[in-house]
């Protein structure tokens, strides 16, 4: 009896052990099978800092997302040799162009003008301007403040073509 409920025990360890295994190997197959494999050393980066971790990276092209409203694909160009694919390093669209000048500016105004007033205890982590604080979720804040009449005046439609102007050019 007692060699017996030793024998139970070992293989039902042994049970665990691989049930625990075959999960894992689950969880990382169905994550391949996503398609989405960008990983550093990234190819491509000119503004953020070149080696930021594929979580950081990630959780910041989120931000973009929701901030503005979009998805990848409205910065990232559509793969040339698998169509159902992003080609995230390319830099064809000049969504991806902008974009990189906004960061750059955002990063400014938080160097310049909101860190020196909060100094300790982590200067490095104050943000306080971001994308949503001026996109509120739409791609063009511009248009949409104009919506709100009074409020925004200097809102032209006949001169929001900088953006098709800057492609006719290329
Ligand atoms: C608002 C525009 C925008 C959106 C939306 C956006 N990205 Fe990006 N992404 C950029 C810019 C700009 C860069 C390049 C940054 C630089 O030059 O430092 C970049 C770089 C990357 C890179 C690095 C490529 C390399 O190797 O050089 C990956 C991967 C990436 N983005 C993935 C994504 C994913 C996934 C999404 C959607 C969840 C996404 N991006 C949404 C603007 C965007
Ligand atoms: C200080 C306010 C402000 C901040 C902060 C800001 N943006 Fe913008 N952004 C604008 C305005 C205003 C426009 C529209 C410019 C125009 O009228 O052509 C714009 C336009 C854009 C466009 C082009 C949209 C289009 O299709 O015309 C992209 C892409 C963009 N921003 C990305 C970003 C990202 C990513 C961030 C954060 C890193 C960011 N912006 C932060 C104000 C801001």
């Amino acid at each position: 009896m007692k060699i017996n409920k030793k024998l139970l025990a070992l293989f039902s360890g042994i049970g665990i052990i691989t049930l625990v295994l075959s999960l894992y190997a689950f969880k990382a197959h169905s994550r391949a099978d996503q398609g989405y494999s960008p990983q550093p050393p990234w190819d491509n980066l000119k503004v953020l800092p070149k080696d930021i971790t594929k979580d950081s990276l990630i959780g910041l092209m989120k931000n973009y997302e929701n901030s503005l409203g979009v998805k990848c694909n409205y910065c990232h160009a559509t793969s040339k040799v698998d169509p159902t694919k992003l080609d995230f390093p390319n830099d064809d669209k000049i969504e991806k162009e902008i974009a990189r000048g906004m960061i750059k500016m955002t990063n400014e105004i938080n160097e310049n003008y909101f860190k020196p007033y909060f100094p300790d205890p982590k200067p490095e982590q104050v943000h306080v301007v971001n994308c949503v604080l001026c996109h509120r979720g739409t791609s063009n804040p511009e248009k949409y403040l104009s919506q709100m009449g009074k409020m925004y005046k200097t809102y032209d439609p006949n001169r929001d073509n900088r953006k098709e102007k800057a492609m006719e050019k290329e």
